[in-house]
């Protein structure tokens, strides 16, 4: 397939940044990608061409020079996004903003034309992520959220899917993030005939978008999306949390996830597990994000929109229709990677 790509991308974060950073890196190396090739294209298909914030120190520059660690090709500049929603929790916000209305922001998303909008603003944006989907709707591009925001509905894809669109969410579920990991491992032990009793996972993150997150509202809406995603694994219910519970400045952009899990065995033995698992929250979403969208891009193509279904159950915590972690993976790769 010759076909690029065409992204347009809100919120220039740490996702964003990295991911432009990896769309660099991999011009000359494959190490570090899950799928090099996948759906026919190469992640040199993938070509970002438009980025929204609404950070007055970030709008009207170039992401060049916002990227100071690495030398890009690209000379894009940073244009006005959207703002529906308060700020008062956002202490990257709440001094103020550029932002642009709702019509400008269509005009300029139509100038661009891409292939899809990728929803990367802060956790908490609720209603400016759902302007955003409807704003790619009414451009004729596909809008892929990352947010924890509850954007995705049948009613809203029922929409995509009569104007030959994909929306795919909600929730981005990391490569090797901490519920990935407790998934699979929820996995392994049911498999082996081990009955799981009470399990914990507590997180603690050091990067502005887990200081967002300890909004009480949004922490609670990110604890239930992500208890409810491990629940897919376990065919019994069992005492279970699972979420972001602290900020730790000099943790940096990596996250520590906490497991603590006890189960029974033979005779009512009981076996129990304590381990934690660190990682760095930008560069474990960016593999699932360029997979899912050479995926879609396929499947648009093709005309086969119900595999958004695939795409979503790979790609997110919070899908429409959940699968296992091991199915989704399964049922992904069959349909992309031949
Ligand atoms: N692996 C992961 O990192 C991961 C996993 C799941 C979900 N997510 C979600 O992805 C999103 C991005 O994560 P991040 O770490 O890059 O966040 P971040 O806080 O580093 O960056 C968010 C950016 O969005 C901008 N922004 C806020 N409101 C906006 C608006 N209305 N329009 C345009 N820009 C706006 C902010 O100015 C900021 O530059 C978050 O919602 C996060 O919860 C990330």
């Amino acid at each position: 397939m010759s076909d690029k790509i065409k992204i347009a991308i809100a919120g220039f974060g740490n996702v964003t940044s990295t991911l432009i950073k990896g769309l660099q890196f991999y011009k000359n190396s494959t190490e570090g990608l899950w799928h090099p090739k996948l759906a026919g294209f190469d992640i040199t298909d993938v070509v970002v061409t438009g980025i929204f914030d609404i950070h007055p120190a970030k709008v009207g520059k170039k992401i060049s020079d916002v990227v100071s660690d690495c030398k890009l090709d690209s000379d894009l500049t940073i244009q006005p996004g959207i703002s529906e929603d308060p700020l008062s929790h956002n202490s990257a916000l709440m001094w103020g903003i550029k932002s642009t209305t709702y019509e400008d922001f269509v005009i300029s998303l139509k100038k661009i034309n891409p292939d899809f909008l990728i929803n990367l603003i802060s956790s908490g944006m609720d209603k400016s992520g759902e302007k955003y989907a409807k704003a790619s709707l009414e451009t004729g591009c596909s809008f892929f959220n990352a947010t924890a925001s509850k954007i995705t509905t049948e009613q809203l894809r029922a929409s995509f899917t009569s104007k030959g669109l994909m929306i795919l969410g909600d929730d981005l579920m990391s490569q090797f993030g901490g519920t990935a990991f407790h998934r699979g491992m929820m996995e392994f032990i049911i498999n082996r005939g081990i009955k799981i009793e009470k399990a914990y996972q507590l997180d603690v993150g050091g990067n502005q978008d887990t200081q967002n997150t300890m909004a009480e509202e949004i922490r609670e809406k990110k604890r239930k999306i992500k208890t409810e995603s491990i629940a897919v694994e376990v065919p019994y219910p069992f005492k279970s949390t699972a979420g972001t519970t602290e900020f730790a400045e000099q943790l940096g952009n990596s996250r520590v996830s906490y497991y603590w899990m006890e189960a029974k065995g033979f005779l009512g033995s009981t076996i129990e597990m304590d381990l934690a698992l660190k990682t760095n929250d930008s560069t474990n979403g960016c593999n699932v994000i360029l997979d899912s969208i050479r995926a879609a891009k396929m499947a648009i193509s093709k005309k086969d929109l119900g595999k958004s279904e695939i795409i979503s159950a790979y790609a997110f915590k919070n899908p429409l229709k959940k699968f296992k972690i091991r199915e989704s993976i399964k049922a992904f790769e069959e349909a992309f990677t031949n």
